[in-house]
């Protein structure tokens, strides 16, 4: 059996390979990795390195939720579909990090205080029921793909590279929510929904700066 330390120092190692520059892994090559660098003014820099902050961040984000659930949510059935989920969501991570520095930019200062956040709700969600934890999944993926699409549309148009991560990121995370209602996740009802579109923009307009 793993003991309460084994867990806590795992749980320390998965938080150190997300906020820690370059220290996670992609198991999938950057979809932007066959693409030109394409020229961008100054102006355009900014807002594709603020819109890519922003993704990465809802990344380090999935990972504290997912890490939150694996802890404490029973998930018998689909244990190892959300283990091979959260391994997608690395990916995105390491796409989303490395995308921001070859822009010259870096992940927002403020991603330890959103993991501690995401952990705390995918940890209490897990606790109550796997029907609950899994319904933050689907939820919170939800929130994603609509950031997404807005954000597809809003980059620069020459940036092929950054539209390219987004794109197969709306593959992955459609996927995962579709994964976590089939589960038995909760739908969550639209005055929900409404109140984590308010908490998400708090995120999305502090990490587009810092
Ligand atoms: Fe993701
Ligand atoms: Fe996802």
């Amino acid at each position: 059996m793993i003991s309460f330390l084994d867990k806590a120092v795992l749980q320390f190692d998965r938080a150190l390979q997300t906020l820690v520059p370059h220290a996670a892994k992609a198991t999938r090559p950057s979809p932007a990795n066959t693409l030109e660098e394409a020229e961008l003014d100054q102006v355009e820099r900014k807002h594709s390195s603020g819109l890519m902050r922003i993704n990465h961040t809802g990344e380090v984000c999935a990972q504290a939720l997912y890490a939150g659930q694996a802890t404490t949510a029973k998930l018998a059935t689909v244990r190892q579909e959300m283990e091979h989920a959260a391994d997608e969501e690395i990916d995105h991570l390491v796409w989303c990090e490395q995308r921001l520095y070859d822009l010259g930019s870096k992940p927002s200062i403020l991603n330890p205080l959103f993991y501690g956040a995401s952990f705390m709700i995918g940890a209490g969600a897990g606790l109550i029921s796997d029907k609950l934890s899994l319904g933050f999944v689907a939820a919170t993926e939800d929130q994603v793909c609509i950031h997404l699409q807005k954000h597809m549309a809003a980059l620069p148009m020459q940036d092929a590279k950054s539209k390219a991560v987004l794109t197969q990121m709306h593959i992955d995370e459609a996927k995962h929510k579709a994964m976590a209602l089939e589960a038995g996740g909760y739908e969550f009802p639209q005055p929900i929904m409404a109140i984590m579109t308010q908490v998400s923009k708090v995120m999305t307009i502090t990490t587009y700066r810092i």
